[in-house]
């Protein structure tokens, strides 16, 4: 329950339910593919425009530029909408720069990670946001690039700095962490069964000689793999990669301090919307929307104390897929996993709460002995569909 696949076609209330369990994501990371496609395009437009488009002018920020596929169409669709594109690959940025070209007037894209966003906002002098789109992971230019070393199935360094200015390289982490270090490192990052295995072939091997391409280490972790669990799951060195990938840039810590920052700079009716590819980083999600969309006052109280209601609405049940089609066009989306929440206005989400309780009254007051319609001589409506100020309640299911 609560993941639910989203066909590219059908509107929000038409999803089916596909999958029942957990399904381990990560992005396969030796395909090579010459280019790149948005990952649920359409969907993500959907879920945007009623904050991007109430008139006037709009800010969204797209926190993972990329190519900036998603952000084109965002441009494209609010013409009067200003766009933040941050990305810690420079090469993306120069990538997206030239494709945002018409765009120039209304675009700042910035050199940045996306835990820097408060600071990025103020020097810009944007104190809020409409829309934010987190698109996470790696683009199909640093998977593909021959010379950027995420990929298994190419030779290269070992480097998979996603911002190449900075930071450490996998071929650091692979030379330089202790056994219990890597071993870590592999089996929480990479859900690697053969973690302590893997991790110390990397150690014999570093002792006899420097580790410093991919393909030797796509080697070496397929050798250490026992022969019956190299014929299911992948390219055996699938885990692997993604584990130093997401150790060397430091992918979810950046993360759980973006996510908070990111929703307490969005405006009321503003929109967040999240893809992730890894199970992790979607954990990460759930658990910061879910710290916003509950209430924080004492649970035997009929109604909310002045700002203890929740401040944001689940727009997305549980997490949503993408569709088999747009899965079998573009081999990315079979992991995505989306998330979307919208900022609500505390004073109409406590008028809400008090109209629910008035409701509930009226119709408890039905049920005493002599009453006849609840006092009114009408029946009783609820205030706001289902009585939660949520169109589409999230499932909160821990999948
Ligand atoms: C999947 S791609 C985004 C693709 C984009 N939505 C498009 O349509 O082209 C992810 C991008 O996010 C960038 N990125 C990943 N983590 C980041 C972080 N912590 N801060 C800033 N950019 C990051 C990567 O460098 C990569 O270019």
């Amino acid at each position: 329950m609560g993941i639910w696949r989203y066909d590219g076609t059908a509107s929000s209330d038409d999803r089916r339910e596909t999958e029942t369990g957990f399904q381990p994501v990560g992005v396969d990371m030796g395909e090579l593919r010459g280019t790149h496609v948005p990952v649920l395009l359409e969907r993500c437009l959907e879920l945007l425009a009623p904050a991007l488009g109430r008139g006037g002018r709009t800010v969204h920020v797209d926190a993972t530029l990329g190519l900036a596929g998603h952000a084109e169409a965002v441009l494209r669709a609010h013409p009067e909408t200003v766009l933040i594109g941050l990305d810690r690959d420079t090469e993306a940025l120069a990538h997206a720069r030239a494709r945002l070209a018409p765009f120039a007037d209304r675009t700042h894209l910035v050199h940045a990670v996306y835990d820097e966003l408060p600071e990025v906002l103020d020097r810009l002098g944007y104190p809020a946001i409409d829309g934010i789109l987190f698109d996470l992971g790696v683009s199909s230019l640093q998977l593909d690039a021959p010379d950027r070393g995420f990929a298994y199935a190419q030779d290269a360094p070992l480097d998979m700095r996603m911002d190449q200015t900075r930071g450490v390289t996998a071929e650091e982490v692979v030379n330089t962490y202790s056994h219990p270090d890597l071993a870590r490192v592999l089996r929480v990052y990479g859900e690697e069964k053969f973690a302590g295995r893997i991790a110390s072939a990397i150690i014999r091997e570093r002792e006899r000689v420097r580790i410093t391409s991919s393909a030797r280490l796509a080697e070496l972790v397929r050798d250490s793999i026992p022969a019956p669990a190299r014929r299911t799951g992948g390219h055996p060195a699938k885990r692997t990669f993604q584990a130093l990938r997401i150790e060397v840039n430091k992918e979810l810590a950046a993360l759980e301090t973006a996510l908070p920052a990111a929703l307490d700079k969005l405006t009321v009716g503003g929109r967040m919307v999240v893809l992730s590819y890894h199970s992790l980083e979607d954990r990460l999600t759930k658990l910061a929307l879910a710290d916003r969309v509950r209430s924080k006052g004492p649970v035997d109280l009929p109604v909310e104390l002045p700002g203890s209601g929740p401040t944001f609405r689940l727009l997305s049940r549980g997490a949503e897929l993408a569709g088999e089609g747009e899965v079998a066009a573009n081999p990315r989306a079979a992991s995505v996993r989306l998330r979307a929440a919208e900022r609500l206005d505390p004073d109409a989400e406590q008028q809400r709460g008090t109209d629910r309780e008035r409701y509930r009254r009226r119709v408890k007051a039905m049920h005493q002995p002599g009453a006849v319609s609840g006092g009114s001589g009408k029946d009783p409506q609820p205030t706001s569909g289902d009585g939660t100020g949520t169109d589409v309640e999230g499932e909160g299911h821990d999948y």
